[in-house]
């Protein structure tokens, strides 16, 4: 694992940017697995703005890591939602590379199997961009989820409803929610790993500390070959 400590979370974000800029620049037609959430909207920024005088998605396939059980895409809350807005809609990307799971398909054990053929038929992910819950999630790998695990419904956890409860004003957040799976993840080529602020200092310890164990997911990254951490000082 290599460790990058930045600044600040502009700081994360741009030393993220920089890292996915160079990875796209090298590996044409890459596939990348994409995180939602605080911590990456700086990097999101950043590479918006790169976008505006380089080619950087023209040749991208996306798939966005996860998704709540009940909101349909275009739904303001929805993981879908998020990454539209923060990137889909601000740069040049052929829409029909970019993927999201439905979290309203009739039938969710379907939805899950029918993702994680997209994965694997676009040829695996090649760069995997996670943030780190605070309780060691990584896309929405709860706690004693199975390091074999390919895309899969999540029961969420009350910890993780709660720091997210900030996108549901005057609504309830889902508790449930469709994720690719840790082994989905650790099949990706690279990892970057985004950390930001003092409520993930306790995550950050526990990932430099801790053995692989399934009661806190980013463990797993322990056994992946290119693995990249950037967190900023309050974190890390
Ligand atoms: C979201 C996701 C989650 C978040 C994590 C950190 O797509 O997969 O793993 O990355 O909960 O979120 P923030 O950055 O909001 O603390």
């Amino acid at each position: 694992m290599r460790w990058i400590l930045a600044n600040d979370v502009e700081d994360v974000g741009r030393i993220a940017s920089d890292i996915v800029l160079d990875y796209l620049k090298s590996h044409y037609e890459s596939v990348l697995a994409l995180p939602t959430g605080r911590t990456p909207e700086a990097m999101y920024n950043k590479l918006v703005e790169a976008c505006q005088t380089q080619q950087c998605f023209e040749h991208t396939t996306l798939f966005n890591l996860d998704e709540y059980v009940g909101l349909p895409t275009d739904h303001p809350s929805s993981f879908a939602s998020y990454v539209r807005r923060c990137l889909l809609d601000r740069v040049k990307i052929d829409k029909s590379r970019c993927h999201a799971p439905n979290g309203v398909a009739p039938n969710l054990a379907a939805e899950c199997a029918r993702y994680e053929r997209a994965i694997q038929l676009a040829g695996g992910i090649d760069l995997a961009i996670l943030g780190l819950g605070t309780n060691g999630h990584i896309g929405f790998n709860e706690p004693g989820s199975s390091f074999n695990s390919t895309t899969h419904v999540v029961n969420l956890s009350e910890s993780t409803r709660t720091a997210n409860a900030e996108y549901f004003t005057g609504g309830e957040v889902p508790k449930q929610a469709i994720t690719m799976g840790i082994e989905t993840i650790m099949g990706a080529d690279r990892i970057l790993l985004l950390a930001s602020g003092s409520k993930k200092k306790d995550a950050i310890r526990r990932l430099r500390n801790e053995p692989p164990n399934i009661d806190f997911p980013a463990s797993a990254l322990k056994n992946h070959r290119d693995v990249t951490i950037i967190t900023d000082r309050a974190a890390g």
